[in-house]
Formats: structure tokens, C-alpha cells, sequence
């Protein structure tokens, strides 16, 4: 089968081509309708199969034979240990996890949060609660305990799962005080905090609601994977939008299982047996995809990598993991490649180890900038492939689909839709922009399986943000464009959302905290470019009459506040004081043109502009 061929039927024969790969899983009762229409081209897949997921990712495998093969490896360069676990001993930790939840009254339906650092205990969890059908919503670690307490109450947790502590590379984080604090803020109370104990932080547990991890484990009954419907949600997982609230992305059960599984051979070719590395972290859609369900699914072994790409201990660490476990599939943010490039230039690291295991490097969760893209290429001589996807689709929206056909890369191109993805390139009313020309990269409807159902609790907000604005398109938010031979470009964020080192955030979000300063009378917050990180935030604020305050201690004070309410993550070091911001006749800030300006772009000056000289002040300001 070729590329081509196989995208046309995803299209043109869309039931037939999905009811085949939905019969690469297993069903408890197998679907007959394969996607049923709701409204304005959206739907719902597989409405009458019934399944379990974690039965899909674990029990199948030991039923398949693959029970005494290495289900995960946990490998920890910061604690200096590791530690894996075969499907048969992975499906049996999962099944007590799930009967040590079951026992506390949590089932079908009901949510449980997930914050946790990335160790094993992590994906058990996620695994337990798919097996009793209760929807997991599993909050990043970096994120603060405001983040935290805007997801507990969002979600409604019954159970929140943590761990005592997280380990960064020059500290611990102690997460249950953060927990606590959350807690405290969230007008909703989950009845029990379970806590992993960890020997480098011992966490306070308080009487009634916390439970220690090890405690109910020993005493659980393990728990069978109940059925449940194909549309029935698997997890939620926030994500930055354009406001201050996160939207809670919901996935299915049925399309989800179905898509992964056969984004696992179409973008990686990975085959059972395979070892498997996602470099990321369960927190993001990469570690729900490709960290814990969709190896799984495909009966591979995955590495879950507690360190970083650089200083844990230096800048072979990937290339060490790679060895030690015979890694063939690897995948990062191209950030993480970054910070390698910079601390080893010449790859001398590289050399260090055997690294023939591996066949094929995928990066996404940024644009692959071209030097890091030659960098990798050149040093590693293997393929560097691209693909492009978000929190929203699951799975790659667009990738080199070198399962089917291995295709000719273009640096700076994602390569061409995944089968399932009609995507176009449109201007905002929905005509299509010719070959070559930038628009708004948009899928035509409906989306295929694995993509989001609606937003958690605000189906309202998922049509607005999502259907409304081109009829009959998804729109994904980012820009680019589609070259004469297919190949889509994607060129970066037509929205307030800013990715800085793989970690997508919202600006509006950061400007709600900076406004809550007294002394602050109007702020905007941009995406600036940035060598390592792609992309950091800077802010311009405007302090309020009459109000006094040094500008190098408001800034302080204006970092410590970000870092207090989202999490060091968000990198937000500098806000600079400026005496007017640009705005439209209308009041609306000018913010591409800012951020134009902060990267030293040429820039023309929007005809709408209330006041032009302000730009010139602004670009003096930057150049100070
Ligand atoms: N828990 C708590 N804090 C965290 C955290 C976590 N899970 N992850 C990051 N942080 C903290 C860091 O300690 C750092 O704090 P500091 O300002 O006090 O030093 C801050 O957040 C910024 O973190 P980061 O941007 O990760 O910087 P870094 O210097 O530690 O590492 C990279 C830089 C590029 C190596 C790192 O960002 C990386 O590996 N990125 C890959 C991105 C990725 O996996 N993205 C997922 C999508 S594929
Ligand atoms: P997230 O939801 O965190 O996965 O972030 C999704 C966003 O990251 C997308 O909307 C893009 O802006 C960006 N992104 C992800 N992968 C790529 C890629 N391969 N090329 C360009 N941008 C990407």
C-alpha cells in the first residue's frame, strides 16, 4: 500500500478503512456502527463497540503471548536507579492499583487526579483507572498549586494520586504542600489524597483523607477491567487556550484505542517487541500517548526517563539511555535536542556509546528548526522525522508515514496529512488559499478517531473554539501552508498560545497574574523567540498612576508571582515597564507587532494603530 492510496480511502471510504483498523484491537463486544454524526460535521466513533482500555494495553498483550516480555522500563538517572516491569507484572500492579481505588468507593465515570513526578507509579495509575473505567486527568508536575486547585475544581475529582516529591536537577520539590495548598483553594474536596512515599522527601499525611500508596496496595484485591462504551471519556487533559482557564480535553475510550494503535505502525513503524522512548513526561499528550498507551498498544517495551536531556548528568544522557535498553524508536521536542547541541556541539558524547539500536528520531511539540533538524541528521545519520499534532488530536495530525511509505523530508515540514486528516488550507470564512500561500491550517470534518470529544463540563466552549469559527473545518489554531507536492509547513500559532521548550502555554493566562498586581494598571504578554526554548514569554506592563515602585523590583515581584501561580515553567523572567502599549483605534493591543518588535523583525505598522510613535518607544525600549 502506498501513501496516496491509503490517505484517499481514509476519505473516500472513511467507515471501511476505520472498521479495519478497529479490528486490530480488542473488543468486549466489537463495534457495528463505526461513526454515528452528531452535529456540524462532528461525531461520535464506534457508539456501540464496547471495551477496556487498559485491557487493550496490558491484558491483550499477555494473552498475545507477551507476558514475560519488559511492558515498561523506568529508568531515573536522578535517583540513580532503574527498574522494569514485564506485562505480566505491570497488568498485576495496575490490577491491585485499580482494586485498591475500587475499595474506596471509585468507578465508572468518577475523576481522580494524577500529579506526579515521572515515575512508574505514574502510568500505574493511569492504567487503574482505565481499568475500572474512572476518568484520569493527570496534571504536570512543574505546574503550580494555583494550576493545580483551577483543575480540581474544573474536573471534580473523587481521588487525587500524588507523590511525596518530585526531583529536578538542582532540587526536590516537595508536592505534597503544593497538593495541600490546592486543596485548600478549590472549593471542591477530593475524599482521598493516595501518596507514593518517596525517600527523598517523606510527605505529612493528614488523617481521614491521605492514604499511603504501599498501605493500600498490600491490602487490595486486584480489580478485572470493566467494560465500557467506545464514546465513555478515558481521561481529561488540560491544555493552555487563549483565556486565563484551561480547557479540559476529553478523549474517548474506543477512537482513541483504535487511532493509536494505528499511529504506532503509520508514524513509527513500531512493530511488537520494539523499545520505545518517548522523551517527555506523562503531564503532557506526548506522555499519554506515547509514554503509556500507544506502546502499549502495540505490545512494544516503553522507557519512562526520569532526567532531562542535559545535566542529569551531562549531555549523553539520551544516547546513554539508548544504549542501556537498546532504544529503536526515540522521540523528544526539539528543544531537548537543543540543550544538547549547545552543551555538546560536535556530538562528541555520541561517540561514547552503541547507539545502533536505533532506527528512527521523531520530534514534535514545536516547529524542527532547520539547524537542529541538519545537527541531528549529520551527527546521527539516521532518519529525523517531523510530525505535527496537538493535545486536542491525540495523534499526529500530519507526519512523515513511514510505516506505509517512507517519504522524501523537507526540513521545516511536517510532511503530509495522516490518513484521516483532510487538512486544508483556508482563510477564516472557509475559502480555500491557493497552493503555497499561508492560512489557517484547518480539518475538514469530521476528525478522525483519537481526536477530542468536547471540552470537559463547557461543550459550548468546544464549539466555539474549535467548529464555530470556520464551518465545517476543525480549526487547530496554527498557521502555515501546503507546498505543490502536498507537504504541509507549520509555521507557528495564529493565537495567545506560546510553546516555551516543548511546554505549551497560554500569554492570557500570565497576563491575568501580572494584572493582580496592585501596582499594575495594564500589562500584555508576548511570545518572544528564544535559542533554546523556541519561545519565552516577556511582558510590557504599565504601572498605575500615583503607584511607586522600583521597576526592578516589580519585576522581581511580577516573576515571583508567575512562578507562584503557574510554575517555574513558564520561564517568565523579564517584564519591562513601558509608558503606553499599542492598540488598535478600537483598544485591542497590538500584540504580533510587539512581539515583531521584540524579535527585531521588520514590521509594518498596522493601519488601525491608535497612535504610531508608540512603536518606535517600544522597539527603543527593547533595544535598551
Ligand atoms: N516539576 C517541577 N518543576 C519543573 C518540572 C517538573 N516536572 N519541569 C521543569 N521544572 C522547572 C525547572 O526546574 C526549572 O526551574 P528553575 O527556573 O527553578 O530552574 C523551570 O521549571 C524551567 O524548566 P525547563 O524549561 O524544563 O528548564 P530546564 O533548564 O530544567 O531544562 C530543557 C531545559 C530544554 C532541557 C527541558 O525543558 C526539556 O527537556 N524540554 C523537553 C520538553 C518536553 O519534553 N516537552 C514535552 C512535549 S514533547
Ligand atoms: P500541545 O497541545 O502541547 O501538543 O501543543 C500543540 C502545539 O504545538 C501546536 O498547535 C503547534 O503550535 C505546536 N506544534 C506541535 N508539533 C509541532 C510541529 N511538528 N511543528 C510545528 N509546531 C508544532
Amino acid at each position: 500500500m502506498d501513501y496516496n492510496s491509503e490517505f484517499r480511502r481514509s476519505i473516500d471510504q472513511r467507515d471501511e478503512f476505520w472498521s479495519e483498523q478497529a479490528r486490530q484491537i480488542d473488543w468486549i463486544k466489537a463495534p457495528e456502527t463505526v461513526w454515528q454524526a452528531k452535529d456540524n460535521g462532528h461525531g461520535d466513533w464506534f457508539p456501540d463497540g464496547v471495551l477496556n482500555t487498559c485491557d487493550v494495553a496490558l491484558d491483550a498483550n499477555i494473552r498475545a503471548g507477551r507476558g514475560d516480555q519488559k511492558a515498561l522500563i523506568y529508568d531515573s538517572p536522578v535517583t540513580n536507579s532503574q527498574h522494569s516491569y514485564t506485562y505480566n507484572e505491570l497488568t498485576e500492579e495496575v490490577a491491585r492499583f485499580a482494586g485498591a481505588l475500587k475499595a474506596r468507593g471509585i468507578g465508572k465515570g468518577d475523576r481522580v487526579i494524577i500529579y506526579m513526578p515521572m515515575i512508574p507509579q505514574a502510568a500505574i495509575a493511569m492504567l487503574a483507572c482505565a481499568r475500572i473505567g474512572a476518568i484520569h486527568s493527570v496534571v504536570f508536575g512543574g505546574f503550580a498549586a494555583h494550576e493545580l486547585a483551577v483543575r480540581i475544581e474544573d474536573a471534580q475529582p473523587k481521588a487525587l494520586i500524588t507523590a511525596s516529591c518530585g526531583i529536578e536537577v538542582t532540587r526536590v520539590i516537595e508536592y505534597k504542600p503544593l497538593v495541600d495548598k490546592a486543596i485548600e483553594q478549590s472549593s471542591h474536596k477530593p475524599d482521598t489524597c493516595v501518596v507514593f512515599q518517596r525517600p527523598q522527601a517523606r510527605a505529612d499525611m493528614q488523617t481521614g483523607r491521605d492514604l499511603d500508596w504501599n498501605d493500600i496496595m498490600a491490602s487490595a484485591e486486584p480489580a478485572d477491567p470493566v467494560p465500557v462504551k467506545a464514546t465513555d471519556p478515558l481521561y481529561i487533559l488540560y491544555t493552555s487556550g487563549t483565556t486565563g482557564k484551561p480547557k479540559g480535553v476529553v478523549r474517548d475510550n474506543g477512537g482513541h484505542a483504535v487511532a493509536l494503535k494505528y499511529s504506532m505502525k503509520l508514524v513509527y513503524d513500531a512493530n511488537p517487541g520494539d523499545v520505545y522512548w518517548a522523551a517527555s513526561d506523562v503531564g503532557w499528550v506526548v506522555g499519554h500517548s506515547y509514554i503509556v498507551y500507544g506502546p502499549l498498544f502495540a505490545g512494544c517495551t516503553t522507557i519512562l526517563y526520569e532526567g532531562k536531556p542535559v545535566k542529569t548528568p551531562d549531555a549523553g544522557a539520551f544516547w546513554r539511555v539508548v544504549q542501556d535498553h537498546g532504544v529503536n524508536l526515540l522521540f523528544t521536542a526539539p528543544t531537548a535536542f537543543r540543550a544538547v547541541r549547545k552543551e555538546d556541539p560536535e556530538a562528541d558524547q555520541l561517540e561514547k556509546y552503541d547507539v545502533r539500536s536505533l532506527k528512527r528520531i521523531f520530534l514534535a511539540g514545536e516547529r524542527l528548526d532547520p539547524p537542529t533538524y541538519e545537527w541531528l541528521r549529520e551527527h546521527t545519520g539516521l532518519p529525523i522525522l517531523d510530525h505535527w499534532w496537538q493535545t486536542e488530536t491525540g495523534w499526529a495530525i500530519c507526519c512523515n508515514p513511514v510505516g506505509i511509505e517512507m517519504m522524501e523530508t523537507k526540513p521545516g515540514s511536517a510532511t503530509v496529512p495522516s490518513p484521516g486528516y483532510n487538512v486544508q488550507i483556508v482563510e477564516m470564512d472557509g475559502s480555500q488559499v491557493p497552493a503555497g500561500s499561508q492560512g489557517q491550517i484547518a480539518v475538514k470534518l469530521p476528525l478522525p478517531p483519537g481526536c477530542m470529544q468536547t471540552v470537559w463540563g463547557d461543550d459550548d466552549r468546544f464549539r466555539r473554539t474549535y467548529l464555530d469559527p470556520i464551518p465545517g473545518y476543525y480549526s487547530s489554531g496554527d498557521g502555515g501552508y501546503i507546498d505543490d507536492d502536498g507537504y504541509v509547513f507549520v509555521m507557528g500559532r495564529t493565537d495567545d498560545v506560546i510553546n516555551v521548550a516543548g511546554h505549551r502555554l497560554s500569554t492570557g493566562e500570565m497576563e491575568e497574574v501580572v494584572a493582580s498586581h496592585p501596582a499594575i494598571a495594564e500589562c500584555c504578554v508576548v511570545g518572544a523567540h528564544d535559542e533554546m526554548r523556541g519561545q519565552i514569554p516577556i511582558g510590557l506592563v504599565l504601572i498605575k498612576d500615583g503607584a511607586t515602585i522600583d521597576h526592578d523590583e516589580l519585576e522581581e515581584e511580577l516573576v515571583e508571582m508567575v512562578r507562584d501561580k503557574i510554575g517555574a515553567i513558564a520561564c517568565f523572567r523579564r517584564a519591562m515597564v513601558v509608558e503606553r502599549l499599542p492598540k488598535t483605534r478600537s483598544g485591542k493591543i497590538l500584540r504580533r507587532v510587539i512581539r515583531q518588535i521584540a524579535d527585531g523583525e521588520e514590521y509594518t505598522v498596522p493601519s488601525t494603530i491608535d497612535d504610531p510613535s508608540i512603536l518606535e518607544e517600544i522597539s527603543e525600549q527593547f533595544r535598551r
